[in-house]
């Protein structure tokens, strides 16, 4: 009877002093595209052999796209229950979500999460962002009730965030039993959503994320995580070898399409407008669609097609790049970034991905993701061929999520994310997280006016790329 209570004590004692990488599980969410997957394998034997040193144990560390067959797992809540189910009855306190650019210092991760473990008010911990103002990649959402409080926060992802297993293990059984669920059936920014599903509303508080000075968003002797600099995987891919296809309509020939050509225009070899009109001057075709307010799956499909009929012989064409009138380029940070990635006849479909229907259970074996058409959508060749198959259920539904959902469903491709593009303008963003990347596009010509938007953040880079004009006169 005396030794099973000294047993007891000792155990409760260990527990209560002692914190070591075995009450962590390390989840890298991550890609099965070959660059984004490499990266991903990089951290997890980075992570293991700091740990290794630290404390001769192996780390449970998992790469979410080799780990859990879920749809969905970069918007977190369907990795929820996979993950409770896996470690309900295990050491695991603390489950730590990186994205595979993410550095993570093992030994101040666990500093920090043993002094958080001890923090009774501490479910979760990170670095906070917060909005200055609605925007609308958060669905415009705004949390009044806090505002004396110092209003809504959510982590940057990019710099990692941890959520004790009490956490998850109450958020997923609110999301099984249906009591919660995301408000939006459009996920954009999972680290605000997730934050906004934990939070819950005004009648149902749940825990705001705790800010910690260890994780950081730019590295510091402190820090036990911070974002890395997406690095260029060798030259930039050559401009001339990407097909840049724009979709307008007659009525933004003499406007956004001039802007474009007076931006990053002026740096492509190829570039063709698609329009329902022809106009020589910008040059434009009329692709035979007639013009939708909305929509403009039909357009699309149509552009595609006669652009992979267009590059057939043009065999130094690996890259299609198809942007709307008002997307805002950077030309050579582009060429920079696509030099990670495989063009020509491998299937690769880059872009900003959004999802569609995971926040519900109902909808979420339904659930998809999509390029979001707005801050462009980079397509091997290869991908091309493949999207141009697809059929619009209508000639004006959503031309991106019609792709995202053919891709997904019928095709089984993947899509890769790429944070560098930007479906909305610089200002929507949290200025910590656009400062700091090198972005390649943003999207929306209103104000500020985009002639600005694109001498603030691309012309610089782009005066590298000689002028159409003087290229051709050499
Ligand atoms: C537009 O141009 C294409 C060739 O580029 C031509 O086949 C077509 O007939 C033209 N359409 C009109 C309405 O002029
Ligand atoms: C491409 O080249 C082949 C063979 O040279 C030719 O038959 C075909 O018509 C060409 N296609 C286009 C779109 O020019």
């Amino acid at each position: 009877m005396y030794t099973r209570v000294a047993l007891l004590l000792f155990a409760w004692v260990d527990v209560a002093i002692t914190f070591d990488s075995r009450n962590v599980v390390f989840t890298i969410i991550s890609q099965p595209e070959p660059y984004h997957a490499s990266v991903a394998r990089r951290l997890k034997m980075d992570i293991e052999t700091q740990v290794v040193e630290l404390e001769k144990r192996e780390a449970r560390i998992h790469i979410t796209h080799e780990d859990f067959a879920v749809g969905g797992a970069w918007t977190i809540i369907p990795l929820l229950s996979p993950l409770v189910e896996k470690y309900r009855n295990s050491a695991v306190r603390w489950v730590l979500f990186v994205e595979p650019h993410t550095a993570v210092r093992c030994a101040k991760l666990i500093e920090a999460l043993a002094a958080a473990d001890t923090q009774k008010d501490a479910m979760w911990v990170g670095y906070p962002l917060s909005d200055d103002e609605p925007t609308i990649i958060h669905h415009f959402a705004y949390f009044e009730e806090l505002e004396d409080e110092g209003g809504f926060v959510y982590p940057n992802f990019a710099s990692g965030f941890a959520m004790k297993m009490e956490l998850i293990v109450s958020i997923s059984n609110k999301v099984e039993s249906g009591e919660r669920q995301l408000e939006a059936e459009f996920s954009i920014d999972p680290a605000f959503e997730l934050a906004r599903l934990v939070y819950g509303d005004i009648h149902d508080r749940g825990p705001l994320l705790t800010a910690d000075q260890s994780f950081c968003v730019v590295s510091g002797d402190n820090c036990a995580t911070y974002p890395r600099q997406f690095d260029t995987c060798g030259s930039p891919v050559p401009e001339d070898s990407i097909y840049f296809a724009v979709k307008t309509w007659s009525g933004y020939h003499a406007t956004r399409a001039r802007v474009v050509k007076k931006t990053w225009g002026r740096h492509v070899t190829n570039l063709q407008f698609f329009s329902d009109r022809n106009d020589s001057s910008l040059p434009a075709v009329d692709v035979g669609i007639p013009n939708t307010v909305s929509g403009h799956c039909a357009k699309t499909m149509a552009i595609l097609k006669e652009v992979v009929k267009r590059v057939e012989n043009m065999t130094h064409i690996k890259w299609i790049f198809l942007a709307d009138d008002d997307t805002i380029l950077g030309v050579q940070r582009l060429c920079e970034i696509l030099s990670c990635y495989r063009g020509g006849d491998d299937v690769t479909v880059l872009g900003e991905r959004y999802g569609y229907g995971y926040g519900n259970k109902e909808t979420a074996s339904k659930g998809y993701d999509y390029i979001t058409g707005g801050g462009g959508t980079v397509l091997s060749v290869g991908a091309s061929k493949l999207a141009s198959r697809c059929s619009c259920s209508t000639l004006g539904s959503p031309d991106d999520m019609t792709l995202g959902a053919c891709a997904t469903h019928v095709q089984r491709v993947s899509l890769t994310h790429s944070p560098l593009f930007h479906q909305a303008r610089p200002q929507d963003y949290p200025r910590e997280v656009v400062a700091r990347d090198r972005p390649v596009s943003f999207h929306r010509h209103s104000s500020p006016d985009p002639l600005k938007v694109y001498a603030t953040w691309f012309q610089h880079d782009d005066l590298a790329l000689r002028p159409r004009g003087l290229k051709d006169e050499l």
